[in-house]
């Protein structure tokens, strides 16, 4: 069976007060359209139509593949809006799932009982109900004594006893794609000049066709957003829902009302997140961490048994067994390797630290390699810029670079090589060199140091 979604996005949402269009604005960092698109995704079988109309064109481009987009050139309504969808869709589809862009709570599982409803009704459509205290504005849905639905009735037009039903028109409907196109085509215009698609309601049940509704189990997933106040609530909810997610499948979040957690994040089990704590993005962290207090952290991989404290990273890489922080500062293409400690005010950018390196305290590393074990001093920097172009910085394994190095780049330090506390360093330093003062020059062949592998 083909099921097709009709994802209604066309209208202007005057009340967010906004340059942006509606369903771009982010909850939880992602454009809303995003969650309702990956809803539709799981109870539909064909690629989605979307029908854009204020904003087309920014909504297109960040949707981009996602959808198949039509436009409603004039907002008439959102039976119109769905009539838009007609040539594209009739006679290519079974099922249609209508529902609204701007409702970024409402799950796949929810539709797929909607669908699943109206799979098993004879009649026409069937519909997906609240029960709320607070109408919010929203049609109220009157049943028959038998249960299913007599009419959708929109605020404007109820009577003071409809008003006071609490059974509420979320705004996700599924029809057969047969009976739709020219239920459709029957729609009269509402006293607001307005083609109302709840209207449908009414031209089945005068046909003597059942229309069935679904009651949502969680009210949360009806929260459509209209108003920036509306955008704040859904937001919270959403963050509720993944950090609960999260908790249940092994993860402690000290305190999970300060912790920010995109849909997009992994975290594995044992690991503990501190509170004020921000993941965003394509972010990976592996099991048994420590990530905060006080952290941010974008689009970086973090593998097993790290400690993150009070440190921001974006783009970041590390590996297992990191620890960083407080105050640690990485940047697009640092790559810890496993054991490597990086203490306070630290910056990496550009650059690998190979496994078991040390850089405890005020140091700027970019463009750089550096290979195991080597010792970064306090205060050392690697020049990398001259205003125009970077360049690369080679340190080997098992140097020891004295505080307040500067490395002018481009440069290489060779393995077991040491530099003295303040030396500029302007030429490539041989291995097993010592190299002092400004500019650094070498003074001596540093004798082997004894090490478990060259005692033997
Ligand atoms: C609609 C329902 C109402 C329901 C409520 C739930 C109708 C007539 N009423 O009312 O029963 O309780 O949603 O939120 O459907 N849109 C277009 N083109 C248009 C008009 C609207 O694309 O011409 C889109 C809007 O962008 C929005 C959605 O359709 O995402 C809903 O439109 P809106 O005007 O907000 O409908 P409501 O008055 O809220
Ligand atoms: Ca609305």
């Amino acid at each position: 069976m083909r099921i097709t979604a009709i994802l209604l996005a066309a209208g202007q949402g005057t009340r967010m007060k906004s340059i942006l269009p509606k369903v771009l604005h982010p909850v939880v960092g992602q454009p809303m359209v995003f969650y309702a698109l990956q809803a539709v995704a799981d109870a539909t079988t064909e690629k989605p139509v979307l029908v854009v109309g204020h904003g087309a064109e920014s909504v297109k481009r960040m949707v981009g593949e996602a959808a198949h987009f039509v436009l409603q050139e004039q907002q008439l309504g959102t039976g119109h809006a769905v009539i838009q969808a007609g040539p594209m869709l009739k006679d290519k589809t079974d099922l249609v799932v209508v529902t609204y862009a701007d409702m970024p709570l409402l799950q796949g599982s929810t539709l797929s009982r909607l669908v699943d409803a109206q799979h098993a009704n004879p009649g026409p459509l069937t519909l997906l109900t609240v029960m709320a205290d607070d109408p919010r504005g929203f049609g109220r849905v009157i049943r028959k004594t038998d249960g299913t639905v007599q009419a959708v009735v929109e605020e404007a037009q109820a009577t003071p006893e409809q008003l006071t039903v609490r059974e509420l028109n979320v705004g996700a409907y599924c029809f057969s794609s047969e009976w739709l196109w020219d239920a459709l085509s029957r729609l009269q215009v509402s006293p607001k000049g307005e083609y109302y698609l709840t209207d449908t309601v009414g031209l089945a049940v005068r046909a003597g066709l059942p229309v069935q509704a679904i009651v949502l189990e969680d009210p949360l997933e009806a929260i459509g957003i209209n108003t920036r106040i509306h955008l704040a609530e859904a937001d919270l909810a959403m963050r509720t829902r993944i950090n609960r997610e999260h908790m249940l499948s092994g993860v402690t979040l000290i305190d999970p009302v300060s912790t920010y957690i995109e849909a997009g994040v992994t975290i594995g089990r044992d690991t503990v997140i501190w509170p004020n704590t921000y993941l965003h993005g394509k972010t990976e962290i592996g099991e048994n961490c420590l990530i905060g207090p006080d952290t941010v952290i974008r689009d970086s991989k973090i593998e097993n048994h790290c400690r993150v404290l009070k440190s921001v990273l974006e783009g970041a890489w590390l590996e297992d067994g990191v620890d960083i922080g407080p105050f640690a500062r990485l940047r697009k293409g640092a790559h810890l390797c496993r054991g490597v400690h990086m203490g306070n005010f630290g910056e990496v950018k550009d650059s690998t630290l190979g496994p078991g390196v040390k850089m405890g305290h005020f140091s700027y590393i970019g463009n750089a390699t550096i290979g195991a074990g080597t010792n970064i001093g306090a205060g050392t920097i690697t020049c990398n810029y001259d205003g125009e172009k970077k360049y690369p910085t080679e340190i080997g394994e098992q140097a020891f670079i004295g505080s307040d190095t500067m490395l002018v780049a481009p440069v290489k330090v060779g393995d077991r090589s040491r530099t003295g506390a303040g030396a500029v360093v302007t030429k490539d330093i041989p291995e097993d060199t010592l190299a002092v003062g400004v500019p650094a020059r070498a003074i001596r062949k540093l004798e082997p140091k004894k090490t478990a592998a060259n005692e033997s």
